[in-house]
């Protein structure tokens, strides 16, 4: 199982429920890859600025992660940028997919809208690096958020094109598709992501989670709390159903909300309870995990594994493409003359 994130910001509720719950569900079922792909985040963030920040950003990433209920010792964390060969992975792929293909990806065009930048080259191929991280690796399973669905399609794709063009070399990986939809941010308008400040951070404290919620928005057309509410579509609500267990009480707050009887206050209180209380066993989490060195031990080690298992990949597939044969016949008729 291969999945990961862009360093380019702490971890939130959304990518919780996007893709981190299922990563912590079937670590123990896969061998487990979490790249943390700082080479994707250059084709929107690319500053100096942006690089400088990596390392604490890569750090921060995996310490994320082991809060959430990761474990050490059954995951491989890596940075992709310190396996050079996933880029000569990505190279052997781009002659399997055709520009229009990458061109009319949605989810690429959003990419680039949101980060105000311009269709760069390495944008456009965003996918196929995306399907070098897989492939390299072999995976048989990608748990991913909806955004990146378009992309490990891509990937099948290549894998069976790969396959079928030069000989089986790779499994086609499953999808892992998130348990909840999207989730909505505090703004209840967009998705939740860290560059529209609309997320609540794993890494957040207690009563930033209350401030936090308690700002959400919810129905604009409810100025007192006796005007009937609407539940459909309203953020608050939403969040319940995604993280409440007591159906029971949502279903009856819901029901006082739309009649009328219940303030914003009240179900907002109980939506800060109940985030914090997901949170709360992850930031006794976090503290066993902040042991200085820790962190950076694991990726060091984890980057050397995947790098051996990089080469190898690289490997099987020049052997498959016949490009080694080529290199081996040259080799050998330059040491045969005189
Ligand atoms: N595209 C992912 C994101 O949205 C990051 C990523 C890069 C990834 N390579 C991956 C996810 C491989 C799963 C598998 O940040």
């Amino acid at each position: 199982m291969l999945t990961g994130d862009r360093p380019t910001g702490p971890l939130h509720l959304g990518h919780l429920v996007g893709s981190l719950r299922n990563r912590i569900r079937l670590q123990a079922d896969y061998d487990a890859w979490f790249i943390i792909a700082d080479l994707h985040m250059l084709t929107t963030k690319n500053t100096p600025e942006d690089i400088a920040c990596v390392d604490k950003r890569a750090r921060d990433l995996v310490l994320d992660a082991l809060s959430a209920g990761i474990e050490p010792d059954q995951v491989v964390f890596y940075l992709q940028s310190a396996i050079p060969e996933i880029h000569e992975l990505a190279g052997l792929l781009q002659s399997l997919v055709s520009v229009s293909r990458l061109e009319r990806l949605p989810a690429l065009k959003d990419m680039a809208r949101d980060a105000g930048v311009e269709m760069s080259f390495a944008l456009l191929g965003y996918p196929i690096l995306q399907s070098a991280d897989i492939l390299s690796v072999r995976a048989n399973a990608v748990p991913v958020g909806k955004d990146n669905y378009a992309f490990v399609e891509v990937t099948r794709e290549l894998a069976r094109r790969f396959n079928g063009k030069y000989g089986e070399v790779f499994p086609v990986p499953e999808i892992i598709a998130g348990e909840a939809p999207t989730l909505v941010g505090t703004d209840g308008k967009r998705k939740m992501s860290k560059s529209l400040d609309n997320a609540i951070a794993l890494s957040d404290d207690a009563t930033t989670v209350r401030k936090k919620v308690m700002r959400m928005y919810t129905d604009p057309n409810r100025i007192r709390a006796d005007i009937p509410g609407t539940v459909e579509g309203n953020p608050v609500f939403a969040w319940l159903d995604v993280f409440g267990s007591d159906r029971e009480r949502i279903g009856e707050m819901k029901r006082r909300y739309e009649t009328g009887t219940i303030g914003d206050v009240e179900v907002k209180a109980l939506l800060a309870d109940v985030v914090n209380e997901i949170l709360e066993p992850m930031r006794e989490r976090r503290e066993r995990f902040a042991e200085p060195g820790l962190v950076d031990r694991l990726i060091v080690e984890g980057t050397a594994q995947v790098r051996l298992e990089t080469q190898a990949t690289v490997l099987a597939m020049k052997k498959a493409m016949g490009l080694t044969g080529a290199w081996n016949r040259i080799r050998r008729k330059a040491e045969r003359s005189p």
